[in-house]
C-alpha cells in the first residue's frame, strides 16, 4: 500500500494521467454489492452513465424539482419534527435525523416515492438505515486480504453478514418503487406532467443503447444505478451536515456571522420565519458556503480514495507505483496538512474561502478532494451545497441547537466520515 497527500500526486492520479487509474477491478471487488453504476465502472460505461445522469442534473426542469422537494421535505417532514422536539424538550440524534432527511429526499428526488422516514415517530425502516450499517464492511476490506472477508461473506459473519441485510433491505425497498414507478410510467405516458420527467426514462434509454448485452436484466441495472445515486448522495451530506453543527457549537461567532449574513441576504427580520429561497438566491450565502468548505475540509464525507494504476508510473514525488501498489488517498488527513493550509490549519475559518472581492475563492480539487478531482469529480456538488444550505439556514435562523456532551464527538471508523453514536442535540425554537 502507498499512502499519498501530496497535491502533486493527487492531481497525476486524479486528472493529469486519468487514464492509467481506473476504478478497476480491485474496486469492483470491494464494492461489489454497487454492481453496474456509475461509481463502479469504468471507460464507456461510466462515459454513458455521467452523460445521462449530467444531463439530467442540468436540466431546468431539474432544477425546479429539486427545490420543490426539498423544501417540501424540510415544511412536511423535517420542521415538525424539529417543532415536536423543541416542545418536548427532546435530546435526540441530530444525525440520524439528517440522514433521514436526505434520504427521503433522494428518494423523492430520483424514484417519486417520499419514504417517509422522517415521521414524528422516527420509525425504524431498515432500508433507511441499510447504507450505514454497510459502510464498515467496506473499510474492513480495504484492510484485511480478500480471501478473510471472502470467507466472512460466505460464511454470513461479522461485518460482513450487516452488509448482506443491508443490501436484502434495500432491495426489498427498491425493486418494488423501480417496478411501481415503470407501470406507471407505462400507463399515464400520454399524461405525465411536464415538471415529472423522469430519472428512470433516461437510464431505461441508456440501458436499451448499450449494446454489450453485459449489463444483467433491466431491473437490475436500474436498481444498480439508483443504489448508487443513492448512496453518492444519502450519507455524504447528511455527514457533512453533522459535522457542521458540531464545528458551530464550538465557533459561536461564526454561527452569528451566518445568522446575520441570512437576515441580510434573504431579508429576512431575526423574528421571521424562514421558510423559502431558490437555489439561485442560496449562491449569496458566501459565509455560510465557506464553512460548510471548512466542515469538508476537517470532515471530508469520503474520508479516503483508492486507485490501483494499470502500468507502472512515476509519480510527481519521484515515487514508482505499479499494478501491484494499492494507492491510497487519505482525503481526511489533507485538510489538516500545514503545507497546505498553514500555520492555522487547526482553526475553523470560514473566511479562508472568502476571497479578496467578497465571492467564493477558488481552490484547487486536487489540494481540497472532498468532491474528488479531475473527469469523475463529484456530479451532486451543487445540489449537495443547495440541500446543506437549505437545513443549516432553516435551524440557524429558526432554532437554537445545543449539541449535548460535546466532549463526546468522535469520527467513525468507516470510509463514510460520520460522528460515531449520533449527535444528541437540544432543540429550541427560536420564531
Ligand atoms: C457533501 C456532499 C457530497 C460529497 C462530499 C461528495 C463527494 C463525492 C466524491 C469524493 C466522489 C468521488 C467518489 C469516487 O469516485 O470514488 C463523488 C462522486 C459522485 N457524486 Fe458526490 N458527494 C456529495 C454529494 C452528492 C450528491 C447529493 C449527489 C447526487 C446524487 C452526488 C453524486 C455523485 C455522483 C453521481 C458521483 C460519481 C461521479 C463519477 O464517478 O463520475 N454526490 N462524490
Amino acid at each position: 500500500m502507498f499512502f499519498t497527500c501530496d497535491s502533486a500526486n493527487i492531481h497525476h492520479i486524479l486528472s493529469k494521467n486519468f487514464s492509467n487509474y481506473p476504478k478497476g477491478s480491485e474496486y469492483r471487488k470491494i464494492f461489489d454489492v454497487l454492481g453496474n453504476g456509475i461509481f463502479n465502472v469504468d471507460d464507456e460505461l461510466w462515459e454513458l452513465h455521467r452523460k445521462t445522469t449530467m444531463s439530467i442534473m442540468s436540466h431546468a426542469k431539474f432544477q425546479i424539482l429539486l427545490e420543490r422537494t426539498m423544501w417540501d421535505i424540510i415544511e412536511k417532514g423535517f420542521r415538525p419534527i424539529l417543532d415536536a422536539f423543541a416542545k418536548h424538550g427532546k435530546i435526540f440524534d441530530l444525525q440520524d435525523v439528517l440522514q433521514r432527511f436526505t434520504f427521503d429526499s433522494i428518494a423523492k428526488l430520483l424514484l417519486d416515492h417520499d419514504p417517509r422516514s422522517l415521521s414524528i415517530d422516527l420509525p425504524y425502516l431498515p432500508y433507511e438505515k441499510a447504507f450505514g450499517d454497510a459502510l464498515e464492511a467496506f473499510l474492513l476490506r480495504h484492510i484485511v486480504p480478500e480471501r478473510i472477508w471472502k470467507l466472512q461473506k460466505w460464511l454470513r459473519i461479522g461485518k460482513e453478514k450487516q452488509l448482506i441485510q443491508a443490501c436484502e433491505a434495500f432491495d426489498q425497498f427498491i425493486y418494488p418503487c423501480i417496478s411501481r414507478k415503470q407501470e406507471e410510467l407505462m400507463m399515464h405516458k400520454s399524461t405525465i406532467k411536464d415538471e415529472e420527467f423522469a430519472f428512470l426514462d433516461a437510464y431505461v434509454t441508456m440501458y436499451n443503447q448499450w449494446n454489450d448485452g453485459d449489463l444483467g436484466t433491466l431491473q437490475t441495472f436500474l436498481r444498480d444505478t439508483f443504489f448508487n445515486l443513492m448512496f453518492a448522495g444519502r450519507d455524504t451530506t447528511s455527514a457533512a451536515l453533522t459535522w457542521f453543527f458540531t464545528l458551530l457549537a464550538k465557533n459561536p461567532s461564526a454561527e452569528k456571522r451566518i445568522r446575520e449574513e441570512i437576515q441580510q441576504q434573504l431579508h429576512v427580520k431575526e423574528d421571521e420565519n424562514l421558510k423559502f429561497f431558490t437555489k439561485e438566491e442560496s449562491r449569496k450565502l458566501i459565509y455560510l458556503h465557506g464553512a460548510l468548505c471548512e466542515t469538508l475540509r476537517f470532515f471530508p464525507s469520503l474520508s479516503l480514495e483508492h486507485k490501483v494504476p494499470l502500468d507502472h508510473d512515476i509519480l510527481p514525488s519521484g515515487h514508482h507505483v505499479s499494478p501491484n501498489t494499492r494507492i491510497i488517498l487519505p482525503f481526511s488527513a489533507m485538510g489538516r496538512m500545514e503545507t497546505l493550509w498553514g500555520k492555522d490549519r487547526l482553526e475553523f475559518k470560514p473566511e479562508r474561502w472568502i476571497s479578496d472581492r467578497g465571492g467564493i475563492r477558488h481552490v484547487p480539487s486536487f489540494k481540497f478532494p472532498a468532491f474528488n478531482a479531475g473527469p469523475r469529480t463529484c456530479l451532486g456538488k451543487e445540489m449537495a451545497f443547495f440541500q446543506m444550505k437549505i437545513v443549516s439556514a432553516t435551524i440557524i435562523h429558526n432554532y437554537h441547537i445545543q449539541v449535548v456532551e460535546p466532549e463526546n464527538i468522535s469520527p467513525t471508523t468507516s470510509i463514510m466520515m460520520k460522528v460515531k453514536n449520533g449527535l444528541m442535540v437540544k432543540v429550541a425554537k427560536k420564531v
